[in-house]
């Protein structure tokens, strides 16, 4: 049975959903049903389908109590909602049901684990998040959650651990039929740390170690974490808060964090050996991984950033969405993203351009559009006659564009949306150094109505960025200072 909150959460996405037209929204992106929408969570397949939860206010366009949003797909771009999955409705949660991951259990159970967030008084008065981690067992639709929760409390913290940033499990299942989880969290001091916890059964969890102590190398707490073997190595991924920028690798505030190293899975040891942001854009958090079944390592992130979630006020009771799901392997020691082999079906007409001569902004024929997938190779002109800059505008009209520069000579990939329509004093452009030689550059470049991926050299890196610039605006346009050579080809996405 649903208790009072669950059902009220029911009703009410269910009612309003109905105020919001399908144009309204990302066509193949995930955006929240009603309401907020922050962190993916228990990205998972079960009974043949992938599951996608995520963090949930139904009641607002700003974060509130924390409810799990559910939706569910074949193929990762069409997404059908699902009721929400959870509330904070219990004893162990009721300051809300924080991020957290599935599994399929032996039984043919989906289990859930998530932070329980409960408030409490501190001796001089102040009240503070206590966070402990809760599990919560269905069938694909409806969920029970454990009535032992919290499963981890703070007496399975190491000392020196932090009681109020202890969230986000990411929990698998390895070969043994045993369970990991890592979760997110920092010392009392504010230096953030991945611990990891084992269990013979999904609920009953000890502690074993730190996986990854920061050491104060990047930002504080970390949040999010995931970890897995993906091409012979560890890679282990978490979103530390206030991040201070190094080169044009890290930005400013919330960022993303991609560890790889060597891991061994007998005494699962992890030592790092490399490090990189995951998203080098504007808007790109709290990814989580699955393993499809076909052995596709699929990762989707939040298309936000904290310090500039609010500033967007579009008028409709929906405010969020995941970025495109992202096909991951390790090449050279790097993370490679590239967009789901599944978006390929959703490929309309083909326009295609070789060898065109840019110098001067130039429109053509056939490449416009809001839901696009285009590909762009760049080279410079005749010999002794390169380029210094390559710029691409798209959902553009005369007042308005967004826009992606290339700087050949510095080998830097440029994403600026500062003509995108915000009247807000935030960061609107960001910077990346590619591998490049000799002017050489590839563009994958991916529209969804109001967000931008752009897969840099066949993912070597991504840039994503929300803008919000009315659909009306849907011309694409090219430049080059100097003289460029491009080769395009470019799809409109369609719905089927
Ligand atoms: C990350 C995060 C998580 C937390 C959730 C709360 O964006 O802060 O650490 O579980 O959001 O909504």
């Amino acid at each position: 049975m649903a208790s009072r909150i669950l059902q009220d959460a029911w009703d009410y996405e269910a009612e309003t959903e109905k105020k919001i037209r399908k144009e309204e929204r990302p066509g193949f992106h995930l955006s929240s049903r009603v309401g907020w929408m922050n962190d993916p969570n228990g990205f998972s397949f079960y009974k043949g389908e992938y599951h996608l939860f995520y963090q949930y206010y139904p009641y607002d366009v700003h974060w509130g109590p924390m409810h799990w949003g559910h939706a569910v797909s074949r193929d990762l771009l069409h997404w059908r909602y699902e009721k929400c999955a959870m509330a904070p409705d219990m004893e162990f949660d009721k300051g809300g049901c924080f991020s957290g991951s599935a599994v399929t259990l032996p039984d043919g159970r989906h289990l859930l684990l998530y932070t329980g967030v409960i408030k409490e008084t501190q001796p001089d008065g102040s009240v503070r998040d206590i966070q402990t981690q809760c599990a919560a067992v269905g069938d694909g639709i409806e969920y029970a959650k454990y009535p032992e929760n919290p499963v981890i409390t703070e007496k399975n913290l190491p000392a020196g651990s932090s009681r109020y940033d202890f969230r986000d499990p990411k929990i698998w299942r390895k070969a043994d039929g045993s369970y990991r989880l890592v979760a997110g969290g920092c010392t009392v001091e504010g230096d953030g740390q991945i611990l990891l916890y084992s269990s013979p059964d999904g609920v009953q969890w000890q502690y074993e170690k730190i996986l990854m102590a920061n050491n104060g190398r990047f930002g504080r707490m970390w949040e999010c974490p995931d970890f897995f073997v993906l091409d012979g190595y560890g890679v282990l991924l978490a979103s530390p808060t206030d991040m201070l920028p190094e080169d044009l690798e890290y930005y400013n505030g919330n960022g993303t964090l991609c560890l790889i190293g060597a891991y061994e899975e007998e005494t699962d040891t992890f030592k790092q050996q490399y490090d990189q942001a995951i998203d080098h854009g504007l808007d790109f958090y709290a990814p989580q991984t699955m393993e499809a079944p076909d052995g596709r390592r699929i990762m989707v992130g939040w298309m936000q950033n904290w310090d500039t979630c609010n500033q967007h006020v579009s008028g409709l009771p929906w405010c969020g969405q995941m970025s495109l799901p992202r096909e991951l392997s390790i090449v050279n020691k790097r993370l490679i993203q590239r967009p789901v082999r599944e978006l390929e079906n959703l490929h309309g007409a083909q326009v295609k351009y070789e060898n065109v001569v840019l110098s001067d902004g130039i429109r053509l024929e056939g490449i416009r559009g809001r839901k696009v997938d285009m590909e762009i190779s760049l080279r410079p002109g005749k010999e002794g006659n390169g380029y210094r800059k390559f710029t691409l505008y798209f959902a553009q009209d005369a007042v308005y564009h967004t826009a992606v520069r290339f700087y050949p000579e510095d080998s830097v990939v440029e994403l600026d949306r500062a003509f995108a329509g915000s009247r807000r004093a935030v960061v609107h452009q960001c910077r990346t150094r590619v591998q490049s030689s000799g002017g050489k550059v590839k563009l994958r470049i991916i529209l969804d109505s109001f967000s931008a991926e752009v897969f840099i050299n066949d993912g070597e890196k991504v840039m994503s960025a929300m803008f919000y610039t009315d659909l009306s605006a849907d011309d694409i346009s090219f430049a080059a200072d100097g003289q460029a050579v491009m080769d395009i080809v470019k799809y409109d996405l369609c719905e089927m």
